[in-house]
């Protein structure tokens, strides 16, 4: 591939209404592509890098090294040493450079659908540097933490962007998160700095963000990390700035402090090596963990997997309904689609209010091309009925994207049918927070055989493996298999490490299977090569799509002086995929009733955030352990689900008993 082929496809202008030759045109072409990403990592992506604006160009070989073999020393993966560039500068500066600056590049919607606003690449670059000198004007340079908690407006992507620009390093705290996760984040990331809004509509109901902004920082304060600076975009819909709790001697509102910037301001440029982002994540213990993004490595990675595997071309218009709060809203809304040159469209609410038929017309509205959603928002917007869908245009549409948990056939169905009148593939991508971009995934071309429910076929550079559980060792070749699903070699997006804790990065990912990326989920393969996510094999919940480990919840509960004991697991869910259910053990038998249930339901909402809080609280006044005093949760997961008569291997519970009086308690 020459580098001015690279050019030339990328700078083909895409349109909502006109097909064009997708760039994987062939299963021969995505095999060889495949084969070179895999023989010859360095060279190939060192090729697509160049599609990029690099200031410093980082040389052709000798750019890339890695090792991920514990046994060999630290994990460490670097590509395009030597280069220097700006992820913000790629996806702003870039276009407006190129005459697009009229372009819209935000299309914004809020809760109430007549509240629309179009911000153009122009006017995006100019908020971007008044924000980037906001932050340097409050001391902060490269490599500081800022923490974003911002509901869904179009200055979210904006102020993701303004760190980028200065090699600040954001953490995107999800609005959803109460004020003591918030506050761990701060003083995890020891943040300084942290934009807010005065609250935000969710459908009918007024959010306080700034109040709890204001919380979190009492309590990172105690926690040893001061909040120095707060701004604060005022909402008025939800909270007027009248009615918004106030520190004049840290908090500016965005309206006073913003516009007065000067609308230019040169980009940092940045090793591509360097820091370029953290997401707080969960894993299988307590303590969320700070996952950290390159600069380099990131940007080619995210922009190459929606070129290949959405197929987005510069004046496309992408409608994902993640939220920046999370890993895709990270790739997949904000950064991805803008270093393609994309308009992307914003939904600020509930994408069900006001009623079923508020996505659609948004797709009609805005010629959507692009649609990047959740199995769990599908299966909501199928239950509402076809009717709402029937009543939109929804011709524009030609890739229907989703990700974060498994989808059940019957909703891929409904969304390539109803919603892709049967001619939009559907690209089911599985992938995490920590590998950066999709990973495992149908290809956006008519001749690929996507299956319902299957995650597909590897993406360049990604070479899975099915490990035995019980040995560690690789199932061979590409013949069909079931087991852990691990990685091996690296990617360019893939995290670096974790913000502060490079030990619990190596023991997390690379300790478990010697020589390769343990991915936490489980996999089978089957005859044609086609990977099928089974589910996560450690103690992680998928709820809605958003990762929850169950260790979180279960310290949130035990820190209620009522609750001696908790065990927390997941249970099939109609809706949300999978939902929380906790057996827990108080202290005393006598209050186990339901205004306690809505005392440590209420617990788990204030420490963590409403989507931590359990469906359902079984009492156990004792859990099945065995006799070293592990909770066996194979048989707290057949209790729940009713499947006492398949408990299995019982032979080393501590005290048999506890079953029996555990199954009498279910529904009690
Ligand atoms: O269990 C897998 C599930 O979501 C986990 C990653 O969650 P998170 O880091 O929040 O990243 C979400 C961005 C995609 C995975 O370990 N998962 C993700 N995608 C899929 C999936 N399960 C089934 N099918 C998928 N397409």
């Amino acid at each position: 591939m020459q580098r001015l082929e690279i050019l030339a496809r990328q700078l083909t202008a895409g349109s909502a209404t006109n097909d064009r030759t997708p760039l994987l045109a062939s299963r021969d072409v995505y095999d060889s592509m495949h084969r070179k990403s895999v023989e010859d990592p360095e060279g190939f992506w060192g090729e697509l890098a160049l599609g990029y604006h690099w200031q410093n160009k980082f040389p052709a070989r000798g750019h890339m090294s890695y090792n991920t073999d514990v046994g060999r020393g630290k994990i460490d993966v670097q590509f395009f040493c030597g280069g220097t560039t700006n992820i913000a500068y790629n996806c702003l500066d870039r276009w407006v450079a190129a005459g697009r600056g009229d372009d819209p590049c935000v299309l914004w919607e809020g809760n109430d659908e007549n509240e629309r606003r179009t911000v153009t690449y122009r006017q995006m670059l100019e908020d971007v540097c008044r924000l980037s000198n906001w932050l340097t004007s409050r001391g902060v340079k490269k490599g500081d933490s800022v923490t974003i908690y911002l509901p869904m407006v179009a200055e979210l992507p904006a102020a993701m962007l303004a760190c980028a620009r200065i090699g600040a390093v954001h953490s995107v705290v999800f609005a959803g998160f109460s004020a003591e996760a918030l506050a761990q984040r701060i003083v995890d990331c020891q943040g300084k700095v942290v934009l807010t809004a005065s609250g935000v509509m969710r459908g009918a109901k007024a959010v306080p963000l700034k109040a709890i902004v204001d919380d979190a920082a009492k309590l990172a304060a105690k926690g040893g990390q001061p909040v120095t600076s707060v701004l604060c975009l005022e909402v008025p819909s939800a909270l007027r700035a009248a009615n918004t709790p106030w520190d004049a001697s840290r908090d500016v509102w965005w309206g006073d402090a913003i516009p007065i910037q000067p609308p230019t301001c040169p980009p940092v440029w940045l090793e591509a090596e360097d820091r370029s982002f953290l997401l707080y994540t969960s894993g299988s213990t307590g303590k969320p963990k700070g996952v950290v993004h390159s600069v380099g490595g990131y940007m080619v990675g995210v922009g190459e997997s929606c070129r290949y595997l959405y197929d987005m071309r510069p004046g496309d218009v992408v409608f994902t309904t993640a939220d920046c709060g999370w890993i895709t809203g990270h790739s997949y809304l904000a950064y991805g689609p803008l270093l393609c040159g994309c308009t992307v469209v914003i939904l600020g609410g509930i994408p069900t209010h006001p009623d079923g038929g508020r996505c659609w017309r948004m797709v009609e509205r805005y010629k959507v091309r692009q649609f990047y959603t959740a199995p769990t928002l599908l299966r909501s917007l199928l239950q509402l009925g076809d009717a709402w869908p029937r009543q939109s245009d929804l011709s524009s549409l030609r890739i229907l994207a989703s990700a974060g948990e498994p989808m059940n056939e019957h909703a891929w169905h409904w969304f390539h049918e109803m919603i892709g009148g049967s001619r939009c593939p559907v690209v089911d991508t599985w992938w995490q927070t920590e590998t950066g971009n999709g990973m495992i995934t149908p290809l956006p071309a008519t001749w690929f055989q996507a299956k319902a429910g299957a995650a597909g076929v590897p993406f360049f550079g990604v070479l899975p493996v099915i490990l035995d559980p019980a040995t560690g060792k690789e199932l061979p070749g590409n013949a069909p298999a079931e087991g852990v699903l691990a990685l091996r070699g690296v990617w360019p997006a893939m995290a670096r490490t974790l913000y502060g804790d490079h030990e619990r990065w190596e023991q997390v990912y690379f300790a478990p299977y010697k020589g390769y990326y343990f991915t936490g989920d489980g996999a089978r393969r089957d005859e044609d090569g086609h990977y099928w996510i089974t589910g996560r094999v450690d103690d992680v919940i998928n709820v809605s799509g958003h990762r929850i480990g169950t260790a979180e919840v279960e310290s949130s509960l035990t820190e209620h002086a009522d609750c001696a004991e908790a065990a927390v697991i997941g249970v099939d869910h109609a809706l949300k995929g999978q939902a929380i259910y906790a057996f827990v053990t108080l202290r005393g038998v006598d209050h186990q009733n339901d205004a306690m249930r809505k005392t440590l339901m209420d617990h788990v909402r204030k420490s963590i955030g409403p989507f931590a809080v359990p469906d359902t609280i079984h009492w156990a006044p004792a859990l099945p352990k065995t006799r070293s005093g592990k909770i066996m949760r194979r048989v707290l997961r057949k209790i729940a689900s009713g499947q006492e008569k398949e408990l299995g291997d019982v032979s080393t519970l501590a005290e048999p008993g506890v079953v029996e009086m555990l199954i009498k308690l279910r529904g009690k």
